[in-house]
């Protein structure tokens, strides 16, 4: 069965790339510019060679109203998972690199009351997403290797996003295709062509003159 899901696709600015001095500035901006959805990246400084959030980001951002997902770049996602479902993070995503028992870790985090979401880095291959498409509520496919914002956005990701639309559509499966790194004015519309239909964007929104104006601009080439 084809199925070809009619969603409106998100831009989702990612917290790592906001003025860590004004973050409800930052999200209320976000408001402003008709933002719905962010993302917290949580980094370990060992699956990645970064340190970032904890589930209090995702405390704030609820707070604030948002819908949320965490992206755990840890490598414990077992032990993790609980702080953010704790922190009612909408979806929490996890690495299927850093899952000793990706099936496990997924049907434990629905479980406990969450969204699952998994994520692929750039040298993993697409097929290592698609063994779970049918247990996951998002696939997430880097765009740069993960830990920093302000990477140059990998194009030659785009074949996996491809792929992943072609399953959900010959399953009528559902789940959100995320992409993660570069996204800006002159690589959203590639990213969202291919098939990705949400879309995280760190500096372009948040390193921008104007974060309203440039959430806004970007939203303007996903619809
Ligand atoms: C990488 C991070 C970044 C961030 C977005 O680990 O996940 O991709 O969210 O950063 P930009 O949009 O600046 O690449």
């Amino acid at each position: 069965m084809t199925m070809t899901l009619k969603r409106a696709a998100q831009l989702v600015p990612s917290i790592l790339s906001a003025d860590l001095g004004d973050i409800g500035g930052g999200l209320t901006a976000m408001k402003e510019a008709g933002v719905t959805w962010v993302s917290v990246d949580v980094m370990d400084g060992h699956f990645v060679p970064n340190l970032s959030f904890g589930p209090d980001f995702v405390r704030l951002a609820k707070r604030e109203g948002f819908f949320v997902d965490a992206h755990l770049m840890v490598s414990n996602p077992d032990t993790a998972f609980p702080w953010f479902v704790d922190a009612k993070a909408d979806i929490v995503t996890v690495h299927q690199e850093a899952c000793t028992d990706v099936s496990r870790t997924l049907a434990a985090i629905r479980k406990a009351g969450a969204k699952c979401g998994l994520a692929i880095k750039p040298k993993t291959p697409v097929e290592k997403l698609l063994a779970h498409a049918a247990e996951i509520d998002m696939a997430l496919v880097m765009t740069v290797e993960p830990g920093f914002g302000g990477q140059k956005f990998m194009a030659d990701m785009m074949p996996k996003v491809e792929a992943l639309r072609r399953e959900r559509d010959a399953k009528g499966l559902e789940f959100w295709i995320q992409v993660d790194g570069g996204i800006n004015r002159d690589t959203i519309a590639a990213a969202y062509k291919s098939g990705a239909d949400s879309l995280v964007a760190g500096n372009a929104v948040f390193g921008a003159p104007n974060p309203v104006d440039a959430a806004r601009e970007l939203i303007g080439k996903i619809g």
